[in-house]
């Protein structure tokens, strides 16, 4: 088991995700379906946060990264000549009495399945363990009225493809040079035989990838350089340093001549798991495709007259794996000098906060709500605003502080005379007076990225 001495807050955080819309079991009415989340009000916005922070630093901040959205269902030979169809497979084996599968390498599994000492860690029975058979990861689907092996096509199972047979409609739209990348946030899906933990495996998952194609001999260097570039974007979102880490493959992928993940500390028993993986996936990708539809998928550099297939390194990250990082990373409890009871806290990084800035009026007199009402309505088109009422200011301010809101900003009987009011800091609780009209500017300086 991978644990670490951070403690576990998994548990606490999927009750703190529900009650206070985050995230929610897919179908809940319904019983739940299996490894399914959907994200509420606070949820979308946390994960819209990141996706754009990702957006920007892949994309926009850079002139050698187009961004693309290619749709899900593909046409099937892609997956053949990815190797998806061959090898993108578990080894399963089922009960033969209780009927429930697991992966071959459950660590639960005592004995080797498939003999007669092997035991099945939910009924306990021996022997009833199947031989492991492999178990395809893609779920399958029919395209059209008929549902015959000709109309089967899949929902893709990583983003990737999308952009490989694509490359030469992008390179030569945009008449981009080699090296350049291209980039994409999209949903895959697998058919996961384990999994859980929140929304860390789920079946259904968004990806950000990002494909920088290379001219072969130069794939190193560009491998070094994106390895440390993902590694500052997980600082810069907020990630705590010192719960990041890089490991490398020690099993390469079919289609990898290095891989290196990036692992964050999760807590508890889940501890350093994966949520990126940063790959040289050579011109295995790219020559697949040529093979396998017939299509040259060569890059021509003009000005030295030479043809090559280019190399790729890939940067793959799970929006929702990276979501969950955010959450755990954020989430504390802590004593409130003064206090009797302690708070929750999501100390998210500013930038990627559901809610910027709450705004409350300290008493229902003087005109206090309606100038609180007032500047939430002129902050709402700029920044996320809560505008809220109920409760005395202490409990709004613990209402705030358990989703992570950065500011909050409470008029008061000066307020209306002076036209100051008072700005919260959630972390250091400090507090600044500052003119209402300059909040804008107050906000925006501290919410930056
Ligand atoms: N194109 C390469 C690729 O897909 P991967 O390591 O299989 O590589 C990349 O996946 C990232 O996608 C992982 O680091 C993880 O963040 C996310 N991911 C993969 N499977 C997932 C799942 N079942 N649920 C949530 N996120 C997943």
């Amino acid at each position: 088991m991978p644990a670490t001495a951070t403690p576990d807050v998994l548990e606490k955080l999927v009750s703190l995700c529900k009650r206070r819309g985050f995230i929610f079991q897919s179908s809940e009415i319904y019983g739940g379906t299996g490894s399914v989340w959907d994200y509420g009000p606070l949820g979308v916005e946390l994960k819209k946060n990141l996706k754009d922070r990702w957006w920007h630093a892949m994309v926009r901040a850079r002139d050698d990264i187009e961004g693309l959205d290619a749709a899900i269902l593909m046409h099937p030979r892609v997956w053949e000549a990815s190797g998806h169809v061959a090898t993108f497979t578990d080894p399963l084996v089922d009960c033969k009495n209780c009927k429930k599968r697991f992966r071959a390498d459950d660590p639960k599994i005592k004995g080797t399945p498939g003999t007669p000492d092997a035991q099945c860690p939910v009924c306990g029975m021996k022997g009833t363990l199947s031989e492991p058979r492999m178990f395809n990861l893609m779920f399958k689907t029919y395209m059209g009225p008929v549902e015959d092996s000709a109309s089967i096509v899949y929902l893709r199972p990583e983003t990737a493809q999308g952009i490989y047979v694509n490359f030469l409609n992008v390179q030569q739209s945009t008449r981009q040079k080699v090296p350049f990348g291209i980039a994409q946030i999209g949903k895959a899906f697998r058919n996961e035989i384990t999994p859980g933990n929140f929304i860390f495996r789920t079946r259904e998952f968004e990806q950000m990838e990002m494909q920088f194609f290379v001219e072969p001999g130069t794939d190193d260097e560009h491998f070094a350089y994106w390895k440390e570039q993902r590694m500052r974007w997980h600082h810069a979102i907020g990630l705590s340093p010192d719960r990041l880490r890089y490991k490398a493959h020690e099993q390469l992928a079919h289609y990898a001549r290095a891989a290196f993940d990036i692992e964050f500390d999760f807590g508890g028993t889940l501890g350093f798991q994966e949520i990126e993986g940063i790959h040289n996936r050579t011109d295995f990708d790219l020559g697949r495709h040529q093979e396998y539809s017939g299509k040259k998928l060569e890059y021509f550099d003009q000005p030295r007259n030479k043809r090559y297939v280019p190399f790729v390194i890939e940067t793959s990250v799970g929006a929702d794996r990276v979501t969950l990082a955010a959450l755990v990373n954020a989430y504390r409890e802590e004593e409130v000098a003064g206090e009797e009871e302690g708070r929750t806290v999501l100390g998210l990084h500013p930038s990627i906060a559901p809610i910027k800035a709450a705004v409350f009026a300290l008493t229902k007199k003087e005109g206090q709500p309606e100038m609180a009402h007032r500047i939430a309505n002129e902050l709402r088109p700029q920044f996320p605003v809560d505008y809220d009422e109920t409760g005395s200011i202490g409990k709004r301010y613990r209402r705030q502080d358990e989703v992570g809101t950065p500011f909050c900003i409470t008029v008061d009987s000066d307020s209306t005379r002076d036209g100051t009011v008072t700005v919260r800091d959630r972390d250091t609780l400090k507090q600044d007076r500052i003119a209402a009209d300059a909040l804008s500017g107050y906000l925006r300086e501290r919410l930056q990225g």
